[in-house]
C-alpha cells in the first residue's frame, strides 16, 4: 500500500483528523486522549455502548427517567431510533451537563435513501449509473437528517449482492463491485459532505463489512462461504472505496465467512480493514450481533462473545448489551484486555470530535432549521429528478411507449400498488411518510388532466385474493390503453424477506394475464425491490417498465417517463434472471473449460432446460432514442506500470428526442496465471445528448485496475494482452479493442475499488 493511500486512509474522518495526528507528533495529547485519562472503567463501557431510544414507529419513546439515570452515569455513548431536534437536545443536555465528564451523546438512525423525502431505494439509485445523483440524494437525506438533530446515518450498504433471492439486494447497489464502488463513494461523500464538523454532516456507516451479500442460497443472515479471491476481487472492493472516501463508521456483517462470525473476525477486521487498508474508524456491530455469538457456536457465554468482538475491534455494541454487562468482568479477569478497550473508547470519542460535538453539542439541534428542511420543496424536486433517472426500460415493442396524452381519451389504471404510498416508500423508510407519497395514480391523473382516468385495483401482491379481478378486466376493456402496475409490496423485499421464488406473486400474474387477455394495449409499470424472474410476463407484455420503489415522487417520475416527459435511461444493476433457478447467475463469470454455446449445440456450463444468458442483462436498459457508437480510439496500445490508456469513443444521439445514454467500458484479461471473468465492468458514464448530438467520451484506465488477487495473496498485474469494450449493457457492446501491459508487478489495492477518471467532450 502506497503510504500517500495510508495517510488518506486514516484521516477517515477528514479535516480534523488531520489535526488529531499533528497533535500527536507534538506530543500533546488529544481531547480524547485526556478524557480516557480521566475515566473510570464503567465510563469507559458507557462509551461502548448503543442503546435503541424507541422502535421504528415511536421515536425516542424508550427514554424514560430510567434511561436519563443511565446517561448521567455515563452508561451510554450513543443512541438509535431517536430522532427530532428538541427530544435530542433535552437528552443531550443530559449527557453533556449532568454526567460527570461530560462526554456528549451519538445520535444514529438507519437514514437510508431519505429522512422525510424518500428518494428511490438504493437499489433504484444504482439504477441511475450516475453516482453524483446519489451524492445529491444522500446530501439531501443528510441535510434533513441533521436537521433533526441526528449526527450518524447507518448507510451506506455496500454490500455486493449476486443473488436475488436475498431481500437485501434492495439496499445495494446490485450485482457489481465496480459500480458498487462508486455509489459507496458518492453517499459517503454526500452524507458527510466533506468538512464533518459543519452541522450538516451525517457519519456514514459502510455496511455490513465482510461478505453479508454472499449468504449461501440468498437466505438472510447465512453463512457465506467463498474463495479469498472471491471476497477480495467482488465482495470488499466497494468497502475499500467506502474507507478510502473517508467513511467515519463501519458495520460488521451479521453472518459468518467460512465459519467465522465476522463479528469476531479479527483477521479481516482488525488486520485488512484497519491494519493493511489503515481505517481507524468506528466500527459498529450490527444488532444485536455481538451476542449472537453464541448462537454461532464459537463462545460458550457472553463475556467470550464480549471479548472476541473487541479483540476484532468492533467499537460499538448495537443494543445486545454484551458489553454493557459482561465486558467488565472480562477485563477483570485478564487486564491485558484494558488495552483494547481504551482503543475503542479513543476511536469513539474521537469522531465524536471529529462531529464537533464537544464543542458544540447541540449544534444539530435548531428546531428552525428542522422545520425548514423536513421535505423542503426543492428537495421532493430532487428526490423527482433521482427518480425518473432510475426507471428502466426493459422492453418497448411498437414503440408503445411513450404515450401522447393528446389522443388518449381514457386510461385504466389498475393494480393496489398503483396506489400504495407505503410500498412507494420502500423498505428503510425512516420517517418518509405514506401520505406524502405522489402513487402512480395521482401522478397519472396530474400528468393527464384531460384524460379520464379509470382505476381498479384487481389484486393485490400480498394476498393471494382475486376476486377484484373481473373489475379490473371491465375498466381495461372500457379504457383506450391500460397502465398495469404489478409487482412486490415494500414488506416483500427487505431484511429477513428473502424469497425462494423470484416469480411474480401469483396474485399479479393472474391479474396481468386477465388484462392482456382483453386485447388492449396494456403497459406493464413494474414495481419491485429486486430483479424477478418474469419470463412468462415478459412473452406477453409487450412494454415492461422496470420503476423499482421511487420514494415520495414516485407517480410523478414515472408519468414524467410515461408521457415522454423524460426518456428512460435507466440500467439494471443486477441481472434479471430467467427463471429462480438461474440464480446466481452474474456477468462476471469466469470463463469455465466449457463457456456456454449461444447455439446450445454442444454439452456446456449451462442448464439443460434454459440459455446462459439472463432474462435482462446487466446493465441492460432502453431509451426513446437510439445511439451510435463510433471512432474508437486509444491513446497506446502499451501500457507500463505507473502508465494509463485512454480509450475513446464517440457517441451520437441518432433518434429525435433528447436522451442520456450510459456509456460502459468493460474488460477482460483472456489470459492470466488464473482464470479471469469473461467481462469486468471498469467504466462507464451517463451521457446527456440532445436529439443528433454527439459527445465524445474518455476513459482513462490503469493497470492497477486489472490487477488480480494472486494465489499467494496478493494484487498482481500481469504483463499481456487485455481486451475491452464500449457498448450500452454486458450484452450489447458496440466496439471492441485491446493493448498490453509491458510489465507483470504487484498491485495494491482491490482493482474493483479504483475509478476510472472518464471525461465527456463536444465531437
Ligand atoms: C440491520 C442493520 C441496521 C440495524 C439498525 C439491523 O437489523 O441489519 O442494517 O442498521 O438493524 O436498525
Amino acid at each position: 500500500m502506497s503510504s500517500s493511500w495510508r495517510h488518506a486512509a486514516v484521516a477517515s474522518f477528514v479535516v480534523v483528523c488531520l489535526s488529531c495526528a499533528n497533535q500527536s507528533i507534538a506530543q500533546t495529547p488529544s481531547r480524547p486522549e485526556v478524557l480516557l485519562k480521566k475515566m473510570t472503567l464503567d465510563e469507559k463501557i458507557g462509551q461502548l455502548v448503543q442503546r435503541a431510544g424507541g422502535r421504528q414507529r415511536a421515536l425516542n419513546s424508550r427514554i424514560d427517567d430510567a434511561e436519563l439515570e443511565r446517561v448521567r452515569a455515563g452508561g451510554v455513548g450513543s443512541y438509535l431510533h431517536v430522532a427530532g431536534a428538541e427530544p435530542l437536545a433535552k437528552l443531550q443536555k443530559v449527557a453533556v451537563e449532568e454526567s460527570r465528564l461530560g462526554v456528549p451523546l451519538l445520535f444514529a438512525m438507519d437514514v437510508v435513501h431519505g429522512y422525510r423525502t424518500i428518494f428511490p431505494v438504493p437499489l433504484a439509485m444504482a439504477a441511475t449509473w450516475a453516482p453524483e445523483s446519489e451524492e445529491r440524494a444522500a446530501r439531501v437525506a443528510a441535510d434533513e437528517a441533521t436537521a433533526a438533530g441526528l449526527h450518524w446515518t447507518f448507510a451506506p450498504m455496500i454490500d455486493v449482492a449476486r443473488d436475488a433471492r436475498w431481500g437485501r439486494i434492495v439496499e445495494g447497489a446490485g450485482e457489481d463491485p465496480y459500480l458498487g464502488a462508486r455509489m459507496a463513494v458518492a453517499q459517503v461523500n454526500g452524507f458527510q459532505g466533506g468538512n464533518t464538523l459543519r452541522p450538516g454532516s451525517l457519519m456514514a456507516t459502510a455496511k455490513h463489512f465482510g461478505a453479508y451479500g454472499a449468504g449461501i442460497g440468498g437466505r438472510d443472515y447465512n453463512t457465506a462461504d467463498l474463495s479469498e479471491r472471491t471476497l477480495q476481487e467482488v465482495y470488499l472492493p466497494p468497502f475499500y472505496a467506502a474507507a478510502r472516501a473517508g467513511a467515519g463508521s463501519f458495520m460488521v456483517a451479521f453472518n459468518d465467512i467460512a465459519g467465522v462470525p465476522t463479528t469476531a473476525n479479527r483477521e479481516l477486521v482488525r488486520g485488512t480493514l484497519r491494519e493493511r487498508w489503515g481505517w481507524q474508524g468506528l466500527m459498529v456491530s450490527d444488532w444485536g450481533a455481538i451476542a449472537e455469538l453464541l448462537n454461532h457456536g464459537v463462545t460458550a457465554d457472553r463475556a467470550g462473545a464480549g471479548v472476541l468482538a473487541l479483540d476484532a475491534s468492533v467499537d460499538m455494541d448495537m443494543v445486545g448489551g454484551v458489553y454493557a454487562d459482561d465486558l467488565r468482568d472480562a477485563i477483570a479477569k485478564d487486564p491485558a484486555r484494558l488495552k483494547l478497550l481504551d482503543e475503542a473508547v479513543l476511536r469513539i470519542l474521537r469522531v465524536k470530535e471529529q462531529l464537533g460535538l464537544f464543542d458544540k453539542p447541540l449544534a444539530y439541534n435548531d428546531p428552525d432549521r428542522e422545520a425548514r428542511e423536513l421535505l423542503a420543496p426543492e428537495h421532493r424536486e430532487a428526490a423527482r429528478a433521482v427518480a425518473r433517472q432510475s426507471i428502466v426500460l426493459l422492453k418497448n415493442d411498437g414503440k408503445l411507449l411513450p404515450l401522447n396524452a393528446d389522443k388518449l381519451r381514457s386510461i385504466a389504471v389498475i393494480g393496489a400498488l398503483a396506489t400504495d404510498g407505503r410500498t412507494m416508500i420502500g423498505s428503510w423508510k425512516a420517517q418518509g411518510r405514506e401520505e406524502e407519497a405522489v402513487t402512480l395514480l395521482a401522478g397519472i391523473t396530474a400528468a393527464a388532466p384531460k384524460v379520464r382516468i379509470i382505476s381498479a385495483p384487481g389484486a393485490d401482491p400480498r394476498n393471494a385474493e382475486v376476486s377484484g379481478i373481473p373489475a379490473a378486466v371491465k375498466a381495461a376493456k372500457s379504457a383506450d390503453l391500460t397502465v398495469l402496475m404489478i409487482g412486490e409490496d415494500y414488506d416483500q423485499t427487505a431484511e429477513a424477506r428473502s424469497r425462494s421464488d423470484l416469480g411474480l406473486p401469483s396474485s399479479q400474474m393472474e391479474l396481468a394475464r386477465s388484462v392482456f387477455a382483453t386485447g388492449k394495449p396494456v403497459v406493464v409499470v413494474l414495481t419491485n425491490g429486486r430483479p424477478l424472474a418474469i419470463s412468462g410476463l415478459a412473452e406477453q407484455a409487450p412494454v415492461i417498465l422496470e420503476t423499482w420503489m421511487l420514494g415520495t415522487e414516485s407517480g410523478n417520475a414515472i408519468a414524467d417517463v410515461l408521457f415522454g416527459k423524460y426518456s428512460p435511461a435507466g440500467r439494471l444493476p443486477a441481472a434479471f434472471p430467467r427463471t429462480t433457478g438461474a440464480v446466481p447467475g452474474y456477468y462476471a463469470a469466469n470463463p469455465t473449460g466449457r463457456p456456454a454455446d449461444p447455439d446450445l449445440a454442444k454439452d456446456t456450463v449451462r442448464y439443460h432446460d434454459l440459455p446462459i444468458t439472463p432474462l435482462y442483462p446487466f446493465g441492460h436498459g432502453l431509451s426513446y432514442s437510439e445511439f451510435r457508437y463510433s471512432n474508437l480510439e486509444l491513446s497506446t496500445t502499451m501500457v507500463d506500470p505507473g502508465g494509463r490508456v485512454d480509450i475513446s469513443i464517440s457517441i451520437e444521439n441518432s433518434g429525435n428526442v433528447a436522451s442520456d445514454e450510459v456509456v460502459q467500458l468493460y474488460v477482460r484479461d483472456p489470459v492470466a496465471s488464473v482464470e479471469r471473468p469473461v467481462l469486468e465492468l471498469r467504466g462507464f458514464k451517463r451521457v446527456e445528448l440532445g436529439a443528433g448530438q454527439h459527445k465524445r467520451v474518455t476513459f482513462s484506465l490503469t493497470p492497477e485496475q486489472l490487477a488480480f488477487w494472486s494465489p499467494r495473496g496478493q494484487w498482481l498485474i500481469e504483463a499481456g494482452r487485455i481486451d475491452f469494450w464500449i457498448g450500452a449493457s454486458s450484452a450489447d457492446l458496440r466496439a471492441k479493442g485491446s493493448f498490453e501491459i509491458s510489465k507483470t508487478h504487484a498491485g495494491t489495492a482491490p482493482a474493483a475499488a479504483l475509478p476510472t477518471r472518464v471525461t465527456v467532450s463536444n465531437d
